[in-house]
């Protein structure tokens, strides 16, 4: 299967899917990151690993109507049947999210639909939660919405800052991001209404 990945940034987890599809049991082929900045840290990596970039610089567009039709445009040329989003910073239209529907994944930092939007490990610490983490989800037009691929958990523990649980969690989203993709690219993980069929026994 042909996927495409979409960053803003450094790509942490745009480089644990490549890693990932270095495997040849890996059942997805990275045909494409795209940014919507032109300095993500990530480009360069993509690059050196011979894969294709793309930049899409939202701010030579007006209005995002015209960036996502040209977001859609590169990605038809490169013709990936799934799009990941790795830390990609735009909020997208329902237009978007729609003609991409189901076919379309994010992963979040937190345990949705705990914690929704930014700041989620802030969030996580004031509200003194014990256990934080990651979900990979189908997109849905309501931001960080959407049905749930999967969920890694990891604890809250004394003394932790923002920044301490974020890499705690980041560690968990390069494990969770491969295995999630690999479940939708192998058809394991089928969107049956606003919920996800899993067709494996342990996850
Ligand atoms: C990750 O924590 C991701 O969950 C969030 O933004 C961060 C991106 O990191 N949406 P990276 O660019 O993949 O390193």
């Amino acid at each position: 299967t042909k996927i495409a990945v979409l960053i803003s940034g450094r790509g942490s987890n745009m480089q644990a899917l490549l890693d990932a599809a270095k495997d040849e049991d890996f059942p997805a082929e990275i045909v494409l990151v795209a940014s919507n900045r032109p300095d993500a840290a990530g480009l360069a990596v993509a690059e050196a690993a011979g894969i294709a970039t793309e930049v899409i610089d939202h701010r030579d567009y007006e209005g995002r109507a015209a960036f996502e039709e040209a977001l859609d445009s590169t990605l038809k040329m490169y013709g990936p049947r799934i799009v990941c989003l790795a830390g990609f910073m735009r909020i997208l239209t329902p237009w978007f999210t729609e003609r991409w529907r189901d076919l379309l994944i994010n992963i979040h930092p937190s345990l949705l639909p705990a914690f929704k939007g930014l700041h989620t490990h802030e969030r996580a610490l004031e509200a003194g939660v014990r256990i934080h983490g990651c979900t990979v989800h189908y997109v849905r037009p309501e931001m960080d919405d959407g049905p749930i691929i999967g969920q890694a958990a990891v604890p809250v523990l004394p003394g932790d800052t923002p920044d301490t649980l974020a890499a705690r969690v980041l560690e968990a989203e390069h494990k969770l991001y491969p295995q999630c993709v690999a479940l939708a690219c192998s058809g394991k993980a089928r969107v049956a209404g606003e919920r996800v069929r899993l067709q494996v026994r342990e996850f």
